[in-house]
């Protein structure tokens, strides 16, 4: 897909505009858009809208042809809701109407004369953004090892924005970055929706080469006996009942400047959570093909800074593994020592996304990381809590992590990809207590997703760290079955603000 801008003026009116397609905002309340009054020839508009075949509604959508005065094929009318002060909400629904009919109409090229200055709280630039994704989202397909594909992609190529004079720049940046995150989008939602005989630790691991090697990032991908040399007790424990062997994968984007610290990605990639030994019940077990969407996150998160050429340095990190029962896999009451030295009893073998994050929380402490997120899916009990709408966003509560959290919401509130916090805290805690080792990997019930994130805070002691529990917005269940790519959108808005 292609993108472009374009200002208009009166030399070059749209009227003139030699296109397939040329979609226009209209109000509920009959009255057209400034772009729309432009087109009103002869009152064909005005009279589409009070004659009620178009009413206006955020997301209604109306195709005119062969209007007199009108060089483009057609004109979409699109509904933009109730006042000229236009909501986010109300202009998402038709940005994503108008990109929808752009994908289904027998043109090649399209242009979108929305009013990009008139979303409240929003810019053009945003306009811009939103649209590429909402593009890229409506063609994305997971048909690949189909044999027959679900249908055929025809629709537009290309997309001209017209925007104003004043908004040209940014909305040329906004291209960029929206084509950036689009791809990293694709990228996460491809690796979730892979099955786990394909998405295997070793190819993440591939992924990170391929993508190591297009945009010379660092790489490192340490294997069984390196981490045995490390001494990953914990994801050892995890890998131990598959014969797929484990990755441990470490990128670097170093687009910054060499003494600054990093910001650092942790992304648990459990490439198949059966449970373990615990083994989980059978429905919906196949959904844990998903349970390496933190990795994913990551992997997407770090092709779309690449992509982009962010000046600010990023790495990294993804423990991947399966989680399988077998002879050799960890029991219920098994003890390890982690990485970090600290013991773990570890009474249920399903909660095995603590046991590999631990230890590459450990691991990450070398980059002196100016801040460390991690992203997994990690507890039933956060989508019980969140539901599918927010990720949970978890740190400590002392000023310097209320300003990392708040940088983490503020990103998601950005990218329309948001996340909610959730405490931690001593009583938490406690219910971490085993009678024989250090800590145990489950708590006493209640609290599920808390008392992971506080099982987690025990081996981020060095550096300020924040977890995002994506259990409940990586991807969606039922007939929708499929990778979202989140939380890719809130990461790379979190990143851009702090490469300022
Ligand atoms: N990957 C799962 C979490 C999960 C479950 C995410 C369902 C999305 C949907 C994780 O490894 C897990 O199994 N967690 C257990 C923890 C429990 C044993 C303390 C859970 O949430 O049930
Ligand atoms: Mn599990
Ligand atoms: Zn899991």
């Amino acid at each position: 897909m292609d993108f472009s801008i374009k200002t208009f003026d009166a030399k070059t009116p749209i009227a003139a505009v030699k296109t397939g397609c040329i979609a226009v905002g209209v109000y509920e309340n009959k009255k057209l858009s400034d772009q729309a009054q432009q087109l009103d020839f002869g009152g064909a508009i005005s009279m589409a809208l009070k004659s009620g075949d178009l009413s206006g509604k955020p997301g209604s959508t109306l195709m005119l042809r062969n209007l007199d005065g009108v060089t483009a094929q057609r004109l979409l009318l699109v509904g933009l809701g109730k006042s000229e002060v236009i909501t986010e909400k109300d202009f998402t629904s038709a940005l994503a109407a108008t990109v929808r009919v752009f994908a289904g109409i027998g043109a090649n090229d399209a242009w979108l004369a929305l009013p990009t200055d008139a979303v409240k709280g929003r810019d053009a630039a945003w306009v811009v953004q939103s649209a590429i994704l909402s593009a890229a989202e409506i063609a994305y397909r997971s048909d690949g090892l189909k044999t027959q594909p679900d249908d055929n992609i025809h629709g537009v190529k290309k997309i001209t924005f017209v925007l104003p004079e004043h908004a040209v720049d940014a909305g040329k940046a906004a291209i960029v970055t929206g084509k950036a995150l689009a791809s990293g989008v694709a990228l996460a939602k491809d690796l979730g929706n892979l099955p786990p005989n394909i998405c295997t630790p070793t190819y993440l691991a591939n992924t990170a080469k391929k993508m190591a090697k297009e945009f010379s990032l660092g790489l490192e991908i340490l294997d069984r006996k390196q981490l045995e040399a490390l001494k990953m007790g914990s994801f050892l424990a995890v890998t131990s009942g598959s014969v797929e062997p484990p990755k441990f994968i470490v990128l670097k984007h170093m687009g910054g400047k060499a003494k600054d610290a990093p910001t650092v990605l942790v992304g648990k990639g459990i490439t198949f959570d059966s449970g373990g030994i615990s083994i989980k019940p059978g429905a919906s077990m196949d959904e844990m093909k998903y349970d390496m969407c933190g990795a994913a996150s990551v992997l997407g998160t770090f092709r779309a800074i690449a992509e982009m050429g962010m000046k600010l340095n990023v790495v990294g990190v993804i423990p991947a593994c399966e989680n399988m029962p077998s002879g050799s896999a960890a029991r219920p009451g098994d003890i390890v020592t982690s990485m970090s030295g600290q013991t773990i009893e570890i009474l249920n073998t399903d909660a095995e996304g603590r046991l590999v994050l631990c230890d590459a929380l450990t691991y990450v402490e070398r980059f002196k990381p100016a801040a460390v997120v991690d992203i997994a899916t990690l507890t039933g009990a956060c989508v019980v809590a969140l539901g599918n709408h927010n990720s949970g966003l978890f740190t400590r509560d002392d000023e310097t992590h209320d300003e990392l959290a708040n940088a983490l919401l503020a990103a998601g509130k950005e990218s329309g990809d948001t996340a909610w916090r959730m405490p931690l805290g001593d009583a938490y805690n406690e219910q971490l207590k085993s009678n024989f080792a250090d800590m145990a990997n489950i708590g006493s019930p209640g609290g599920g997703s808390i008392t992971a994130a506080c099982f987690l805070e025990r081996y981020t002691r060095k550096y300020t760290w924040a977890h995002l529990d994506i259990a409940g917005t990586a991807w969606k269940s039922g007939s929708a079955k499929g990778a979202t790519g989140r939380p890719v959108p809130l990461l790379t808005a979190f990143l851009m603000n702090r490469a300022g």
